[in-house]
């Protein structure tokens, strides 16, 4: 699936923060989404980052003067405004923030913010005392029953030594927001149980037994459902992944764990997507303390872990069931069986051990097999892409 903003016009509005450097970043991934950025940075911003960065990311002159010559008769803040799918300022100072609630237009981005009539997003980073300042909440307060999206700052250490809100979020999690922004909300309403990452299965207190998955499928997943409108629990095993915006998370560590919180959170779920690669066997026994290394060979006996999604697929009634299945070879034949013995409506196959695909990558090259018998084959893709596949099939097909 394309990306919601591929091809559209995002105008990226840049003021005088010091987390301008991280509009750059931002900058990259839109281009990366392959939407057209046009760049309006304030004479303020100038002081952080050059316009050149912003000129040769974006393949386009940068706007930062209302009265700058532009070579033909065009007025750039109204064309640029009346062109533009959506609009984000990143960072944005307090200063833009007070300039747009009170409607001033004393340069070119504050200008052409008032010539806009797309989605407007506005993301606040400064000082915690000035974010925290009466002014700044009542304008940003403005902004929003103005309707415009107010992406908040995080909490952390800041530039200036104060540690409290104030941070500009992390670019990626900005672009997130923004997909989810202008996302179609076809998932409205629609509870959905994500599962991802691996499991543990204890050894002893300082040694498990795990699988190389990084949770990636199954958090872009959780992402694409939340983007587009639904009501998204996701029961991860450990990861280094943040959570993802306006997602319930259940952190757990075993199987065992992992079938509880399943078990738990499907009865209120209609779709449930578990992506989690869970452990097949754990150690009969479970050392108390860490076991020395005293002899040459140690045996361990492992016995199976309940098979979780063969108790979903038994007790599913009407509820749409997809599981992944991670294969080093026999993909179709592999799929083809745990469609029928786990009672699923989709079986997302992929063979794992490639370098990109599967395990820990951020692509993936997936064949989706459907309870009808038809299937169908992927090219390699965006995790996040896969992801949105496999909600549009789950919507229309099943
Ligand atoms: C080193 C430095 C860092 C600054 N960082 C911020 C900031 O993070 N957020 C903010 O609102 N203002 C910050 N300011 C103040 C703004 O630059 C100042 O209010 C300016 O008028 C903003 O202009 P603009 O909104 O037109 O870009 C900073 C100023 C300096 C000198």
């Amino acid at each position: 699936m394309k990306s919601v903003i591929k091809n559209k016009n995002i105008v990226l509005g840049v003021s005088g923060g010091i987390a301008a450097y991280k509009s750059v970043e931002l900058l990259r991934l839109f281009i990366k989404e392959e939407a057209n950025v046009r760049v309006i940075m304030t004479k303020n911003a100038l002081e952080f980052v050059g316009r050149l960065t912003f000129e040769a990311l974006s393949r386009q002159p940068v706007s930062t003067d209302l009265f700058e010559k532009v070579g033909d008769a065009s007025i750039r803040h109204i064309d640029w405004a009346n062109e533009a799918d959506a609009v984000i300022i990143a960072p944005a100072t307090a200063n833009i923030i007070g300039k747009i609630a009170g409607g001033i237009a004393d340069d070119a981005l504050s200008t052409f913010i008032l010539a806009v009539t797309c989605p407007v997003i506005i993301c606040p980073s400064m000082n915690t005392n000035m974010f925290e300042t009466k002014a700044v909440r009542r304008n940003l307060d403005r902004l929003k029953s103005d309707g415009h999206f107010v992406i908040e700052p995080e909490s952390g250490e800041l530039a200036c030594g104060i540690t409290g809100p104030g941070r500009l979020p992390e670019p990626e999690d900005i672009l997130d927001r923004l997909l989810s922004y202008l996302s179609p909300k076809d998932m409205k309403g629609k509870r959905i149980l994500v599962t991802a990452g691996p499991t543990r299965e204890i050894i002893d207190p300082v040694r498990f037994i795990s699988n190389p998955s990084s949770g990636k499928m199954g958090f872009a997943v959780a992402r694409a459902a939340e983007q587009r409108g639904g009501d998204v629990i996701l029961i991860t095993g450990p990861t280094d992944l943040p959570d993802p915006h306006n997602v319930t998370v259940v952190r757990v560590g075993t199987a065992r764990e992992m079938a509880l919180a399943v078990f738990e959170q499907m009865k209120n779920s209609e779709i449930i997507i578990k992506t989690a690669a869970v452990s097949d066997y754990r150690p009969k026994e479970q050392a108390g303390q860490k076991i020395k290394k005293e002899k040459d060979e140690l045996v361990l006996l492992l016995e199976k872990t309940r098979d979780i999604l063969k108790e979903v697929g038994r007790r599913k009634e009407d509820r749409i069931l997809v599981g992944f299945a991670a294969e080093t070879e026999n993909l179709e034949q592999y799929a083809g069986i745990k469609l029928v013995e786990k009672n699923l409506d989709i079986v997302v196959g992929n063979l794992v051990g490639r370098s990109s695909s599967g395990f820990g990558t951020d692509t993936n090259k997936v064949t989706m097999f459907y309870k009808d018998g038809t299937k169908e084959v992927f090219p390699e893709l965006q995790k996040d892409d896969v992801a949105h596949i496999l909600l549009d099939r789950i919507l229309k097909k099943v």
